[in-house]
């Protein structure tokens, strides 16, 4: 770990270069400040394929409930795909601007199949069989595809989430900008991505590229949080 630091008090940059190169856990912070909800992007610039495999690497090692994983990612860079989600996301421009669009797609359900999966490949990856680990696995099949498929659904939606925050976190650790997106038709999306015939569901958008500073009417805005007083309650 490099010993260079950057004060974490240091004011948000609104630099396409975020400040600093450190791997410590401050220059992370700094980046988390540099880091905003883009609003406008360089639509001439592309992310490079080696960080956008690390974006969606972070978003692979998220941890989830179970180890289930249960859902996925789809990088989508064709111009009329995205032509046409723009369409139904609100015509957020920084889906065709950025070079990059993320989609995550949760499990419409918990199927016995899919949780046998998951539990199967634990075991080969590991080479070896617990019974503690197998009794996890009846409790979980004796109960998650009982439930109702929008409770699972919605368990799995929460997934996706912690993927998408991982994949947020990495992008501004890549210098990448992104913007994380609710703003769109999940039942319009599913249909242009095909989830359904899959067995998913659209849960999260995220476009990955470049802000476009001069045309962004958030870039120099003060980032608006709570004060730590406000947001942590120590017992
Ligand atoms: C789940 C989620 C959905 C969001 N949806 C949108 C969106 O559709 N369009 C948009 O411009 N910003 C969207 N945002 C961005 C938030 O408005 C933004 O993150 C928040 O105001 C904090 O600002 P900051 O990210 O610049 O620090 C979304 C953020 C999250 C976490």
């Amino acid at each position: 770990m490099s010993s260079t630091t950057t004060s974490p008090n240091a004011p948000a940059s609104a630099d396409s270069q975020a400040p600093g190169h450190e791997t410590n856990a401050q220059g992370l912070l700094a980046r988390l400040k540099w880091r905003y909800a883009t609003k406008k992007m360089d639509a001439t610039r592309k992310v490079a394929a080696d960080k956008v495999q690390r974006i969606v690497e972070a978003a692979r090692l998220a941890p989830t409930s179970s180890g289930l994983q249960p859902f996925e990612i789809f990088v989508v860079t064709n111009d009329a795909v995205r032509e046409k989600i723009k369409a139904i996301a609100w015509n957020q421009a920084q889906v065709t601007d950025g070079s990059h669009l993320l989609v995550f797609a949760a499990w419409d359900n918990y199927t016995a199949d899919r949780i046998n999966a998951m539990f199967d490949l634990t075991n080969k990856v590991r080479g070896f069989k617990n019974e503690g680990w197998e009794n996890y696995r009846a409790m979980l099949l004796n109960s998650y595809p009982q439930r109702d498929a929008e409770v699972n659904f919605a368990h799995a939606a929460r997934q996706a989430y912690i993927g998408l925050g991982a994949a947020l976190v990495a992008a501004a650790y890549e210098e990448v900008d992104s913007v994380p997106m609710e703003g769109f038709d999940p039942a319009a999306l599913d249909q242009i991505l095909d989830l359904r015939a899959r067995g998913l569901r659209s849960v999260a958008i995220l476009p990955l590229g470049y802000r476009d500073a001069s045309g962004d009417w958030l870039v120099h805005l003060e980032k608006v949080r709570r004060p730590i007083d406000q947001f942590v309650t120590e017992v």
